[in-house]
């Protein structure tokens, strides 16, 4: 029997861990064949819950879970990590300021990278799914100085999904025949969902469409506001879709994408397609089970241009806001 894999995951209280544990636990993460070891990462007010919900994990009786763990501490927390999904943060309240809700993530996002340099194994990979999922992966990364940058990312897979999803109503195609759509920028409103290099049954996605006012009005705000949306309909925010695209992230991470496709994840910009080197970004990415590759070569026309530029305008913006905090 293999060795498991040690995950941790932060926010496992949450309505969002609450979703994700038992999908990791069942094999959906790392796939069939390899056993997972749990450590469930709270604050002390979670730790309640948090059992509760090992307790549930318990009464599964999933033959690849190998064991649960549930701490308080960033530094038992990630020791001996190999895949960290970063779930726990700060979500905005009534009246906080942009600032007091970077820094308030800085407290949780520092102390958690401090910790992943100290303790976790050499093959990390961690996914930042806390807001501001970009931002927060900087912060983190930056006080890990001995763990390669590549390996912290944000995720952007549920927009990706969502946009998929969008896509496939309005063409009557099915998910599985659209390929080689991308989100750039930032998990934010100001993210860009672009179908222009995307292929549906292997026609151009933007022929087949063919409607851009619809592409402009709808399906753009569509997918950038669908969080806010989901909101309103359910009160409270996504968490079995963002359970499931964490999923995705990883497997597809350590199991690799699909040949010939790609998928969006946020990951460190090498300076492609004019994102400033160092920043958090969403690409096209493609991965063979190593390191996210970014896809390379794709011509960007004035439209999308403008869409990813303004994306990363925002993340250089908030770059600069918790460097000027000294977060970073
Ligand atoms: P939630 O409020 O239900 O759960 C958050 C959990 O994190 C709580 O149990 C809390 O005790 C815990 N937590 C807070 N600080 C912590 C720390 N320092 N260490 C460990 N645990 C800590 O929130 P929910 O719905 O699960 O969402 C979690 C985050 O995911 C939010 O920031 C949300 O905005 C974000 N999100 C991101 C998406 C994406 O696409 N990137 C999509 C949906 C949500």
């Amino acid at each position: 029997r293999p060795t498991p894999v040690n995950v941790t995951v932060t926010g496992a209280a949450g309505q969002i861990g609450y979703a994700l544990l038992f999908r990791v636990a069942s094999g959906q993460l790392l796939g069939p064949d390899t056993p997972v070891r749990l450590r469930l990462l709270e604050i002390p007010q979670g730790v309640k819950a948090a059992e509760g919900t090992a307790m549930e994990l318990d009464d599964c009786a999933f033959p690849l879970l190998a064991g649960i763990d549930i701490v308080d501490d960033p530094r038992a927390g990630f020791e001996g990590a190999n895949v960290a999904l970063l779930v726990g943060a700060r979500p905005r309240t009534a009246g906080m300021e942009r600032g007091d809700l970077l820094s308030a993530n800085g407290g949780i996002f520092k102390p958690q990278g401090e910790a992943i340099n100290a303790g976790a194994a050499d093959d990390i990979r961690v996914l930042v799914v806390g807001n501001p999922a970009n931002t927060n992966a900087l912060i983190a990364a930056s006080h890990a100085p001995d763990v390669p940058s590549s390996r912290f990312t944000a995720m952007t897979r549920l927009d990706h999904n969502r946009a998929l999803s969008q896509l496939a109503k309005k063409t009557g195609a099915a998910v599985t025949d659209i390929e080689q759509l991308t989100i750039w920028g930032n998990h934010s409103a100001t993210q860009y969902p672009d179908i222009f290099h995307a292929s549906i049954g292997g026609r151009p996605a933007a022929e087949v469409v063919n409607d851009q006012a619809w592409l402009e009005n709808d399906f753009i705000p569509t997918v950038a506001k669908r969080g806010a949306a989901i909101i309103e309909a359910r009160g409270a925010s996504s968490a079995a879709s963002a359970a499931n695209a964490a999923i995705d992230h990883v497997h597809d991470w350590v199991n690799g994408t699909t040949p010939g496709g790609w998928t969006s994840a946020a990951i460190v910009s090498d300076g492609s397609y004019g994102v400033p080197e160092g920043l958090i970004s969403s690409f096209p990415v493609t991965s063979t089970g190593g390191e996210w590759e970014i896809v390379q070569g794709l011509e960007i026309d004035e439209f999308s241009r403008g869409r990813i530029d303004a994306s990363v305008a925002e993340l250089v913006e908030e770059r600069d806001a918790v460097k000027g905090l000294g977060l970073i």
